[in-house]
């Protein structure tokens, strides 16, 4: 869904604290990856709990296009019929991701190495943003680009007719950079390298183990080298989705910053490649607590439970936690306007080619909320007004990024006067459940005027 449906205004205030627990859906870039691992072995891969947001039906859409059997058997019960690596058959059409620079940078990776040729497009977000980071290593592999300038999207990939192994260093701490080398290299005989400075989100390696490739991941002084042995049968298994830290993050802050609240997010994955914004919340002093500590699928589970912390201080970030909660920072924004003292988020530039440019979006709407910030193209620093300081009483403009809208919603269950965005529709590529379950736990959010 290259377009765009119609603008749906919302507005949040303070209200009832809320109470209760958050259900919370699946985590999205497992589902993005169920999906298309599925459709790279070949069996039928069963899927539980995968997150039914636009942006991971965009992708189910795409995997159809290359010839997997993708069938919907229930609610979040999902079937994929693969084609087995380096068996994608070349797209009819192109191949709309719709929001997801996840969807459609991995895909590109893994088609990349098939004789096929494929052309990717995607909503006017999706269309600015780079691409070159991924069209610059699938060409070492000798696949070739066509797209507009830095690589931008609508892209046509041919891909390598008899690839080679490549060695490759990320020069952006980026999880969709790594997956897409790692994809790539899948349908290359030998071994390919992928080598990231810092460790981003690790699902990638770890769901392609499951599947039965070898991967093996070398931690040296130098970076984390990541080596994948080509061309292995991937076999069916069974996946059962982690619920998102990612989403956890809204219901989780709201408790914190919405007077008298006691929420509890069960089953939230701790993967320390995803963890960062709760390390984060409790240096920062947050009332948050890890319940049944557990196992689950290789990954450390928990069930959270965050309560009203009015005397939450502003703390510095520092660079390095950047990756394991780089999709945190528009939340913890507003967690810091309702502490006491300066947030300095450090190394956060990647921000600034997220959905929209992060920095500058949450800037923007905070400071139209009455709220003091400073940012320089690598840091964005908040000035806290204390619990329930924050006056509020503007418009944000959500610039299709789905976690700015839900971000300034959140924000409004503390202000003096309500918050509103002009447009929470792109909610649903990630989290189309938000406003039932943030209503169900007391919260005031809705369209606007209704
Ligand atoms: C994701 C990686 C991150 C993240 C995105 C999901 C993934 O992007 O922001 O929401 O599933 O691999 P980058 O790789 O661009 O950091």
């Amino acid at each position: 869904m290259s377009g765009h449906g119609p603008a749906k205004p919302m507005t949040s205030r303070k209200g009832d604290a809320l109470k209760g627990v958050a259900n919370v859906p699946g985590d999205k870039s497992v589902s993005h990856r169920s999906l298309i691992f599925g459709a790279m072995t070949v069996g039928e891969t069963k899927i539980e709990g995968l997150l039914e947001g636009q942006d991971v039906l965009d992708t189910a859409k795409a995997m159809r296009a290359f010839g997997a059997e993708v069938e919907r058997t229930g609610e979040g019960q999902w079937r994929v019929h693969g084609v087995g690596v380096g068996g994608f058959a070349e797209p009819e059409d192109v191949i709309d991701c719709g929001n997801s620079g996840t969807g459609v940078r991995l895909i590109m990776g893994a088609m990349a190495t098939s004789p096929i040729a494929a052309t990717f497009t995607g909503d006017a977000s999706l269309r600015s943003r780079p691409m070159g980071r991924i069209t610059d290593p699938i060409s070492l592999f000798g696949a070739r680009s066509f797209g507009r300038a830095e690589g931008r999207l609508p892209l046509t990939i041919i891909g390598a007719q008899n690839p080679g192994p490549v060695e490759y260093r990320s020069p952006v701490p980026s999880a969709q950079v790594k997956s897409a080398v790692l994809l790539a290299g899948l349908n290359a005989p030998g071994i390919t390298t992928l080598i990231e400075a810092e460790a981003t989100r690790d699902h990638t390696e770890r769901m392609l183990k499951g599947f039965g490739a070898k991967v093996e991941t070398e931690v040296t002084p130098d970076g984390r080298y990541i080596h994948l042995t080509g061309q292995p049968e991937l076999t069916p298994i069974d996946i059962t989705v982690p619920r998102d830290p990612s989403s956890a993050a809204f219901p989780v802050c709201a408790a914190l910053i919405a007077e008298g609240s006691d929420v509890l997010v069960p089953n939230i994955s701790l993967n320390p490649t995803r963890a960062g914004l709760y390390t984060t919340l409790q240096e920062m002093g947050a009332d948050l607590t890890f319940e049944n500590e557990r196992e689950e699928g290789g990954e450390p589970v928990a069930d959270l439970r965050a309560k009203f912390s009015p005397d939450m201080k502003g703390i510095e970030v520092p660079p390095e936690r950047a990756a394991s909660m780089i999709d945190e920072f528009p939340v913890l924004s507003v967690v810091a306007a309702s502490a006491t003292g300066a947030t300095k988020m450090l190394g956060v530039k990647e921000l600034r080619v997220k959905e929209s440019d992060r920095i500058d979006a949450m800037a923007r709407g905070l400071e139209d909320m009455g709220v003091t910030v400073e940012e320089t193209e690598d840091t964005f620093t908040v000035h806290g007004m204390g619990a329930g300081g924050v006056p509020g009483g503007g418009i944000a403009e959500a610039r299709l990024d789905h976690r700015i809208a839900m971000s300034f919603l959140v924000l409004g269950f503390s202000t003096q006067k309500p918050v509103s965005v002009d447009d929470g529709s792109p909610i649903d590529t990630s989290f189309p459940i938000f406003e039932p379950l943030m209503q169900e736990l007391g919260a005031s959010v809705a369209r606007s005027n209704s």
